[in-house]
């Protein structure tokens, strides 16, 4: 039997709500947490467990067919790949912050500045449409300590409840692009799982429209 494969974040904040988002549709997914893939008994879906940074790359190889990401991680390297449904949870935003010392006035003020961030591409896009060019630092997380270790002058992140920036001594001055968690494709889902698709978009339509 045809089943659909879903990448679904490993660990970390979309987790929780992408595996209740499926069950609150009726899918419920054997699993050992350890697992990196799973089985539904009630739906033909595979479950992969992915780093969320590796997920734009299986969707474009087709490895998987869909998965549940931050839009933040497709806007960042997966702008090639679409979107079939937002899905209303862990929203965040992707922003730009500077020591709370710093007397910031506007987004010239990171010329020539060092940026710490795991989204380059994002930052670069940003301040290359504003006409500033800074000096980036890629870094995988724990982003918002690079300043105080002296490694940079500023930092690109994302920002839910701001308590990371709170207790960084760090304050959010640029806001680049919200997000939520949506439903991406694969540009080479086949015609039968695209059928797998469908039914499933509308058990998540359902439950979005009951959660309001
Ligand atoms: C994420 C993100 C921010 C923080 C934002 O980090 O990189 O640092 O959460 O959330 P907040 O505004 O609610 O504090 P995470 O804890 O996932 O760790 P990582 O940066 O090491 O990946
Ligand atoms: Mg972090």
């Amino acid at each position: 039997m045809t089943k659909i494969r879903i990448a679904i974040q490993k660990s970390g904040r979309l987790n929780e709500d992408s595996l209740q988002i499926l069950k609150d549709c009726g899918i419920s997914i054997d699993n050992g947490k350890d697992q990196l893939k799973a089985s539904s008994r009630n739906f033909p879906m595979e479950v992969f467990y992915l780093r969320n940074g590796d997920i734009p790359q299986y969707l474009r190889d087709g490895v998987v067919d869909i998965a549940i990401i931050g839009e933040n991680v497709l806007i960042e390297k997966g702008e090639d790949i679409s979107i079939a449904e937002k899905l209303g949870f862990s929203k965040c935003k992707v922003s730009l912050a500077v020591p709370k010392s710093f007397k910031y006035s506007s987004v010239k003020d990171f010329e020539g500045k060092r940026i710490a961030t795991s989204y380059p591409n994002t930052v670069i896009n940003y301040l290359k449409d504003k006409g500033v060019t800074a000096d980036l630092h890629i870094i995988s997380g724990s982003v918002e300590i690079a300043p105080n270790i002296g490694l940079a002058d500023a930092i690109c992140d994302i920002v839910s409840s701001g308590s990371t920036l709170f207790k960084n001594n760090l304050k959010e001055v640029e806001v680049m692009l919200t997000s939520e968690a949506v439903l991406a494709v694969s540009p080479k889902i086949s015609e039968e799982r695209k059928e797998l698709l469908a039914k499933l978009q509308f058990r998540i339509q359902s439950v979005l429209r009951a959660r309001g």
